[in-house]
């Protein structure tokens, strides 16, 4: 091609390849022809080194113009590539009979499962699931649930204390704490909701203290709250003994030791009959019979005034255990620290 650059010429260019397109059947003929007439050596780069011998006036013009034959160029080899490739595609042999790809599905954390599960069984027996916050201020975690600052029950729950402080909704200054235990809703559910009701509240829970197999600084804890004018320690025993035989599928019966806790009175620990002996002894239950599974009592009439409820006209029972260690009974796991320990080899057993 003579030199120098016009419009003339790149208006020829373009028809040429225009001619050319229409006998490209692949995608090696499109990209030849490509490099035939946008590549390094082709005539339309060899006529653009002549852009700078061109008047200033000429330079513009003429420039647009190749940038324009350019854009069309490539906008049409494009659409020919989009042609050609649904072309083979619609051209590919699909063998139907191959063994499929295996798509890894994933599942719910066995703790979820596992709270899940023990919420369907509440819902059956009419309770509703209520729901508290993870941080929390000292008043919901601790003063209401008769654990005044100086109270040394406090020390029975090592504390994670935050380093800000909020406003509770009466404008006073509160520290707060990641919730050491679900206990933090009973009030909570109580200044919103009047008796009768049977609540229980799963969620998250946090402690300050060292972990080994049985102990974790987040766990998981459940309580249960039944309120009402006439509820007695037998109804706890009753609907404990009919969760855990649904729970673990196994006839189980509760015991109830005598204990301490500021929000019941009176209060108890409570053991369930051993889930791998039934109560004979062995040992998972050290020859006792018995597993200890959490705590529990009558609501503490202070409890109830502090969620605003006239004192005496109420009674109801509490009981709180952990996620956990049922899960681990269940499941036979055992170490606490392997739920959060990230190991899929353990995750995906359940
Ligand atoms: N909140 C107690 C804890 O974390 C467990 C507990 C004991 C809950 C007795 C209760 C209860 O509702 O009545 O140690």
């Amino acid at each position: 091609m003579s030199k120098g650059i016009s419009r003339e010429k790149l208006e020829e260019i373009k028809k040429k390849f225009d001619e050319k397109i229409s006998s490209v059947k692949n995608s090696e003929d499109l990209e030849n022809l490509r490099i035939a007439f946008l590549g390094r050596k082709s005539d339309f780069s060899l006529l653009l080194r002549g852009i700078k011998d061109l008047r200033l006036e000429q330079k513009k013009l003429i420039g647009d113009f190749a940038n324009k034959i350019r854009k069309d160029i490539k906008g049409i080899i494009e659409s020919k590539k989009n042609e050609l490739e649904g072309g083979e595609v619609d051209n590919e042999w699909i063998d139907v009979t191959a063994p499929g790809e295996k798509q890894e599905i994933g599942h719910l954390h066995i703790l979820s499962q596992t709270q899940k599960e023990i919420e369907e069984i509440f819902s059956t027996m009419g309770f509703e699931i209520a729901d508290g916050p993870e941080i929390d201020n000292e008043w919901y975690n601790f003063d209401a649930l008769n654990m005044p600052k100086d109270h040394p029950a406090r020390d029975m729950q090592d504390t994670f204390w935050l380093k800000q402080e909020a406003k509770n909704e009466k404008g006073e200054k509160q520290k707060l704490v990641a919730r050491t235990h679900t206990s933090n809703t009973q009030v909570r559910y109580m200044e919103k909701h009047k008796p009768p009701f049977r609540i229980i509240v799963p969620g998250r829970t946090f402690r300050y203290e060292s972990t080994d197999a049985n102990h974790e600084h987040t766990f998981s804890q459940f309580e249960a709250l039944v309120v009402g004018d006439d509820i007695s320690i037998a109804n706890f025993k009753d609907i404990a003994e009919k969760f855990f035989t649904l729970f673990f599928e196994r006839e189980i019966t509760v015991r109830l030791r005598p204990s301490y806790f500021p929000f019941t009175e009176p209060s108890f620990e409570f053991d369930i009959s051993c889930t791998v002996c039934d109560g004979k002894g062995c040992s998972s239950c050290k020859n006792s019979g018995w597993l200890e599974i959490g705590g529990s009592g009558m609501v503490n009439q202070r409890v109830f005034e502090a969620a605003g409820y006239e004192r005496g006209k109420y009674q109801g029972f509490a009981w709180g255990f952990g996620i956990d260690r049922l899960a681990m009974m269940k499941y036979k796991i055992n170490d606490i620290r392997l739920f959060a320990g990230g190991d899929l080899r353990f995750i995906k057993q359940f």
